[in-house]
């Protein structure tokens, strides 16, 4: 393998609060360390294009504090093919990078390890994404602050809901994952969360209007996982129809979830491993994932951090049911 001079730097996938503050850390430990970062504008796409920009410390200053990502981001099928690749690995032959930083979710993840696979390239992953369905991280770039957000808005949903007496459907992100919706719903105080993970117990509506709604609750808060067929809409459509009785209203959140400035623990996690994914490549680790578990930092082979099964606590679930009598 190539000696490591030049360390590329992209965000890719959907953008998550926290990945400026991973830019910022592996630019700048990259410096410390003698390396030069090179920034790379819209993910693969631009590694692709060769849209590369060498980055000194003053690229990456007042950054750390903002939402959304100064790289750009995108989602890439042409990166999926073998051309892709092969014109990716062209760009940074031509300009010399020889190491990868890729801040992004599974499908970012999954294209570094099997591009990391076919080229000499060492790929070194962040974990940025809202969803925290990465594999070996306790937490990913951008969960904690989106779950502020949500438990902001629910804060609000919550006054409307006790005001009118009404069951509200609140649909929140996390593509297949249910640990955004679960965990809102428990700093909510949510009377039921809806989730992915839970899909193989009894039909969860069922047993939330057996068990989640006592005669003297009248307004309650159920967080839904989005879901293309059993979304917040489909459930509250359930409920006209079976529980006629009930006054019903959705409120999806959408994308606000995504924007915002990062929290404290989200800005402190970027970079964290924003310096780990240097000593990775210092170490000569490769085609590793940084990330953070019981407070250390911990290298999690790409092909593991990828995997669909990330251990959900089934613990959550008497949380909740417990405390939302
Ligand atoms: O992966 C992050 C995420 O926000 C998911 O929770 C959601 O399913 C998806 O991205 C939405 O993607 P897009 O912004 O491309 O519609």
């Amino acid at each position: 393998m190539a000696k490591i001079h030049k360390i590329g730097i992209l965000t890719s996938g959907g953008d998550a609060p926290g990945m400026n503050a991973a830019i910022r850390a592996v630019t700048r430990a990259a410096i410390c360390n003698g390396f030069q970062p090179v920034g790379i504008y819209r993910g693969y796409e631009g590694l692709m294009n060769g849209e590369f920009k060498e980055f000194s410390t003053e690229n990456v200053s007042g950054i750390i504090g903002l939402g959304g990502t100064i790289l750009k981001t995108a989602r890439s099928k042409e990166f999926m093919t073998e051309e892709g690749k092969a014109r990716a690995y062209e760009q940074m032959q031509k300009a010399g990078i020889q190491a990868l930083v890729v801040i992004g979710g599974n499908g970012s993840l999954t294209g570094a390890m099997d591009f990391a696979r076919e080229y000499d390239v060492c790929c070194i992953g962040l974990p940025g994404t809202i969803d925290n369905d990465l594999y070996g991280t306790d937490s990913t770039i951008g969960y904690d602050t989106t779950m502020n957000t949500i438990m902001e808005c629910v804060d609000r949903i919550r006054d409307t809901a006790q005001s009118h007496e009404r069951i509200f459907f609140v649909e929140v992100m996390g593509r297949d994952a249910g640990f955004l919706a679960q965990n809102s719903a428990i700093a909510c105080g949510a009377e039921a969360a809806i989730v992915p993970e839970d899909m193989t117990r009894a039909d969860q509506l069922a047993r939330f209007m057996e068990h989640g709604i006592r005669k003297s609750k009248r307004s309650c808060i159920v967080i839904v996982s989005e879901s293309p067929k059993c979304g917040a809409l489909y459930y509250a459509d359930r409920v006209r129809k079976e529980f006629p009785q009930f006054d019903v209203r959705v409120s999806i959140l959408g994308h606000l979830q995504r924007g915002g400035s990062p929290t404290a623990h989200d800005r402190i996690l970027a970079s964290r491993t924003g310096v780990g994914a240097i000593e990775a490549i210092i170490q000569g680790q490769r085609n590793v994932m940084v990330g953070i578990r019981n407070n250390e930092i911990v290298y999690v082979p790409l092909s593991e951090a990828i995997r669909q099964d990330k251990p959900f606590d089934k613990k959550l679930f008497k949380v909740l049911d417990e405390l939302s009598i």
